[in-house]
């Protein structure tokens, strides 16, 4: 996820900068900059690469004082729009190169606003989104840079933090932020501007946060606060007392707990992306290079490892059920080694956070060598996957640190929910109508997402009861059974309990047999139809000796007086429930892991990315 600094004061820039952007690597990024204003006017250096990259190229004149001045602003990229490189590395600046803005978040109309900018005249440099908004502060540019901003955040729909200096107007910067993180730091005859507060417990512990479209202009001696209409606003003054490790996981223990509560917004993030909203809402993946000829295949086979491959377990069922297409999930590391059938007119979707996994890869590369067309979803930009596939799709979780895999997951399931809708609509088995009520259902998600994160303490007490057990099995039905299986995995993943998910149908063939009193069963209970069957397996296991908990939506009391314990979730459609009833599973194996007093960040023999067989 991107990162950005500012300072202004009577120090040089350039240190404070470069330490404030190294503070903030473990957010993940893959180029950096900084635009530092001086003597010499507004300079620009930026570069592809890791953090020393940058320093190496600026090694020289940063020693020789000819890239010197005590304000500027920097940015560590996590790419979203455009390739890691160096033009589309930030700062960016408009065409004369007076105005530089580090930003962070997606602007989602971006495309509409640059076709605008260049029927004016303008010629762009990057393919990043953040672009236009150089060019659109410098259009609106009078003399006075907070008025040029105010009006250019009119236009500007979608999330950003933003930090801006100008070389006309050279004793302030200005910070703004929407829906993307941007603290304030408060020092003595200096401020700063972070995204994150360990960038700034160096200098100062006396912080502003930022509300949504809140602007601060940073002067050496004094903060300045407004509203998003210009007026002046108030601001109390925060005192942190973390220490830097803490910091670095916004206040959250761990990374995995930080990042299950980044669901919400990376749902939206990812969803937003691709929801046109004008007229009647509908998907928006003709920008991804999608178009109805996708929709003709015969068969759709997703292939993945791990998580992914739970991901792609649900896509299976998606594909069926909206766009009652034959739809194979596929484990990548088997598929690879097979002797499969192919056909050319079957489209794959390959499913890799990371982009990296060398089985997945390697399938692949076998589908097509056989003809096949590929879709991948991925969270990384510029990953080997990304670059090889015909189409992807972004998940737009951010950095995914902790090596189990919790906001990629649910922002896959996003990413292939879409897909299958649109599948469905170009194939005639779903109506538009249909259409824009699953767009709702997949809106609302994100709010339902944040109820269950908000009942947390719940799930926790839970834990803190049942954490110790020798074995833990999930079950369900259908979308259930493909959360079961990802919800086992995270529970042996980190706590190393025995854990493993059944199909509840296949109970009496075989798993029944092991359980005992020292058993819990995690029944996932969301398939309406199919709520009479789980009753009578959930009975089946209680009268083995099991303690059970149910996993259902909040207005359901069917289970009530058979699950030992229930834990409620939002109504949403029965297909779309996986995002939201894994969430209860997340937060479980990580506070069973805690009590265990293992670090779920780290789990033993794990690594977050398998780059080799
Ligand atoms: C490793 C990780 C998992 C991940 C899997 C696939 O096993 O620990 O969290 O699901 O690899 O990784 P990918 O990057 O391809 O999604």
């Amino acid at each position: 996820m991107c990162g950005i600094v500012g300072y202004i004061g009577n120090e040089e820039a350039v240190p404070v900068l470069i330490n404030g952007l190294r503070k903030l690597e473990y957010r993940g990024y893959d180029s950096a900059g900084i635009a530092v204003l001086g003597g010499q006017g507004l300079l620009v250096r930026k570069s592809k690469g890791v953090l020393k990259v940058l320093e190496e190229k600026i090694g020289e004149e940063s020693a020789s004082g000819s890239l010197s001045g005590s304000m500027g602003i920097g940015h560590t990229r996590w790419a979203t729009h455009g390739e890691p490189s160096d033009s589309n590395s930030h700062p960016h600046t408009d065409v004369a190169g007076k105005i530089a803005v580090v930003h962070n978040g997606i602007i989602e109309n971006h495309a509409k606003l640059k076709a605008w900018l260049e029927d004016h005249g303008v010629g762009f440099r990057s393919e990043t989104d953040t672009e236009v908004i150089a060019h659109l502060i410098d259009f609106h540019y009078n003399g006075d840079l907070l008025q040029a901003v105010l009006e250019a955040l009119k236009r500007l729909e979608g999330s950003y933090a933003l930090g801006i200096i100008c070389e006309s107007d050279p004793d302030r910067i200005i910070a703004v932020r929407k829906e993307s993180p941007l603290v304030i730091g408060a020092g003595k005859g200096e401020n700063l501007i972070a995204s994150d507060v360990p960038a700034l417990l160096e200098y100062t512990r006396d912080v502003y946060y930022l509300e949504d479209r809140e602007v601060a202009v940073l002067y050496r001696d004094r903060v300045e606060f407004y509203n998003g209409e210009g007026q002046s606003a108030a601001k109390e003054l925060s005192h942190v007392d973390w220490d830097a490790s803490a910091a670095e996981k916004g206040g959250y223990e761990h990374f995995m707990l930080k990042e299950i509560h980044e669901q919400p917004k990376a749902l939206t993030d990812t969803l937003r992306a691709r929801i046109k909203t004008y007229a009647a809402k509908s998907i928006n993946l003709e920008e991804i290079g999608f178009d109805a000829s996708w929709a003709k295949a015969g068969r759709v086979v997703i292939c993945a490892c791990g998580t992914a491959w739970h991901a792609g377990t649900i896509g299976k069922y998606a594909f069926e059920h909206f766009a009652r297409i034959p739809t194979d999930a596929e484990i990548a590391s088997e598929y690879r080694y097979r002797n499969p059938i192919h056909d050319p007119a079957d489209i794959f979707i390959i499913i890799s956070q990371s982009g990296e996994t060398a089985d997945t890869l390697a399938a692949m590369r076998m589908a097509r060598k056989a003809g096949a067309r590929i879709i991948a979803i991925t969270n990384v930009v510029g990953s080997t996957l990304a670059r090889e596939a015909d189409l992807v799709m972004y998940t737009w979780a951010g950095p995914e640190i902790a090596v189990a895999s919790t906001k990629a997951f649910t922002t896959q399931l996003m990413c292939v929910y879409l897909i299958a809708l649109q599948f469905g609509l170009l194939r005639g088995t779903i109506t538009e109508t249909e259409l824009n009520g699953y767009i709702g259902a997949l809106e609302q998600l994100a709010g339902h997402a944040a109820a269950i994160l908000a009942d947390k303490e719940n799930i926790q007490r839970f834990a803190s009861r049942q954490f110790n057990k020798s074995k833990v099995f999930f079950m369900g039905r259908l979308f259930d059974y493909a959360v079961s299986l990802e919800s086992a995995l995270k529970l042996k993943e980190i706590s190393y309990t025995h854990s493993e998910a059944f199909a509840a149908g296949e109970l009496k063939h075989g798993p029944i047999a092991l359980v005992d009193t020292s058993t819990l069963v995690v029944a996932i209970c969301t398939q309406s139809a199919l709520f009479d069957k789980m009753d009578s397996n959930i009975k089946e296991v209680k009268a083995r000796g099991a303690a059970t908990l149910v996993i259902t939506y909040e207005d359901v009391a069917c289970f009530d007086k058979t699950a030992d314990e229930i834990f409620r979730i939002p109504r949403t459609c029965d297909p779309l429930t996986p995002i939201l009833s894994v969430i209860p599973c997340q937060l479980y194996a990580y506070y069973c892991a805690v009590q265990r007093g293992l670090d779920p960040d780290k789990p033993r023999n794990l690594a977050k990315s398998v780059t080799v067989e």
